[in-house]
């Protein structure tokens, strides 16, 4: 496959699709996506276990649980490799950085899982998966994803920051503004009527405008 016909990961699937379920093995046991329903969220995948980059990402996740916790929002971590060297990478990471994963991390060995959220990047001669992350409505639905190459650990600081954002969303019905953090004023939607247009006292008032008292966080 060309780089140009290469689909991207995450490709298959969209902002506003039903997170596909699964049941697999993992390391808090057996689980499915449906467990999960009712609660926020985030499934992502990693290349490899006994990674340098994947071992500084769950340690700052596991360091940072309660921050996911307060959020009501769960994790849920993905590669390819065994349940037992998950074990053997997350008592390794216990004994280094005194910090316990207590998220479920997935076994998926075929890929079945990898390959329905899009998480295999195609160009890759090994089947590792790519780091990506769907973030997932209590309803089920993916509301964001992000996918980073191998050598670039995500940001926590940012991962919290996307829940914050859309549940600031959905409560208050505003948009988020860039670089917007929790406790931010959101945005109103744009004014659909021309009358709004025409007749506000600056020019870009019918687009531009903070969200109406009581709605912002
Ligand atoms: C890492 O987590 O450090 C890593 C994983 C796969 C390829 C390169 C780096």
């Amino acid at each position: 496959m060309t780089h140009e016909t290469a689909q991207p990961p995450c490709a298959g699937l969209r902002i506003g699709d039903t997170a596909p379920e699964f049941e697999a093995r993992s390391t808090m046991g057996p689980v499915r996506l449906s467990d999960f329903s009712g609660r926020w969220l985030i499934l992502f995948s990693h290349p490899a276990d006994f990674t340098p980059v994947c071992t500084t990402e769950f340690v700052e996740l596991a360091r940072a649980a309660s921050d996911f916790e307060k959020r009501d929002c769960a994790l849920m971590a993905l590669s390819v490799d065994s349940l037992f060297a998950h074990f053997a990478w997350l008592r390794i990471i216990r004994d280094r950085f005194d910090v316990e994963v207590r998220f479920p991390i997935v076994e998926d060995p075929t890929l079945v899982i990898g390959r329905a959220y899009g998480m295999v990047a195609p160009q890759d001669n090994d089947s590792a998966t790519v780091r990506t992350t769907f973030f997932i409505d209590p309803s089920g639905t993916i509301r964001a994803m992000t996918c980073y190459p191998a050598n670039l650990g995500r940001s926590i600081p940012e991962m919290l920051r996307m829940i914050d954002g859309l549940q600031a969303i959905d409560n208050h019905n505003g948009l988020a503004p860039a670089n917007w953090q929790a406790g931010d004023p959101l945005l109103s939607s744009p004014s659909q009527n021309i009358d709004d247009v025409y007749n506000a006292d600056n020019a870009s008032d019918w687009f531009m405008k903070p969200a109406a008292k009581g709605d912002a966080t």
